[in-house]
């Protein structure tokens, strides 16, 4: 499952409170969610926390969600870890703080072995990079003569994105009412079943994830096939 964690800002206008308070409540709900995750058995929950885009807003949002991104790493991974939570971070390390990247390394490390959800974070992530990484790392093996270009194909060119080795997301969740991917997992979310939620973040709730888990599961899922009863 990975989510588009969407409308902090909108939450936060819409009661009169600062945009850093959406963020403040989106966090409290990102815990909440990945507690019932974990719960209802998803193996593994992919939630895009800050995109390669949002550099564009202004300085003090961006040091917004960086304070609340390090209170995270820092108070939250013990009790992940005591869950049996793995956390995995994607995107690119580059461009974050310094002291992120080694509250990011730490957790990971911490946390590596553990066998329940798998939790990633998609931070500085953007879904074009990531494939152009891709791209990039099969051209260097092909030049290098350690790859035949003839050898490139999806398992290989899936295999060579950083984000691997992350699954296909069967579910695809985004808050706040928006209808689009924003340069989340383009690779991986080929086949996701897409569901648009109006709801802002901040509100997701337990009951709102478990209606989602009941209307994907109302779906018909083909992969460009027919029906199972109509072959
Ligand atoms: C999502 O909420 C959080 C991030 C993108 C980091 P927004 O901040 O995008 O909230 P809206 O979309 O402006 O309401
Ligand atoms: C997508 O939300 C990124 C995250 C939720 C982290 P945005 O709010 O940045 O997306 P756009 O700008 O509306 O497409
Ligand atoms: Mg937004």
């Amino acid at each position: 499952m990975a989510i588009i964690m969407d409308g902090n800002g909108r939450w936060a206008q819409a009661r009169g409170l600062p945009r850093s308070m959406g963020h403040y409540f989106g966090a409290e709900a990102a815990r909440r969610i990945v507690r019932q995750a974990a719960r209802a058995g998803v193996t593994h929950l992919t939630l895009f926390g800050f995109s390669s885009e949002n550099w564009r807003r202004p300085a003090t949002e961006i040091a917004d969600l960086m304070h609340l991104l390090r209170n995270y790493l820092r108070r939250d991974v013990a009790a992940l870890h005591e869950n049996g939570v793995r956390l995995r971070v994607i995107g690119a390390r580059e461009g974050l703080a310094p002291d992120i990247v080694a509250l990011i390394d730490r957790a990971e490390q911490r946390t590596a072995a553990n066998a329940g959800l798998t939790l990633t974070i998609a931070l500085n992530y953007g879904g074009r990079a990531d494939l152009a990484t891709a791209a990039r790392r099969l051209a260097e093996a092909a030049v290098a003569g350690s790859l035949d270009p003839a050898a490139i194909d999806e398992t290989a060119l899936a295999g060579a994105l950083p984000s691997a080795p992350l699954p296909d997301p069967d579910l695809l969740i985004r808050t706040g009412g928006e209808q689009r991917i924003s340069n989340f997992l383009l690779w991986q979310l080929a086949y996701a079943e897409m569901l648009f939620v109006e709801r802002f973040w901040p509100d997701f709730s337990v009951e709102d994830f478990a209606a989602a888990i009941t209307e994907f599961r109302r779906r018909d899922r083909r992969f460009g096939s027919l029906k199972a009863n109509m072959v």
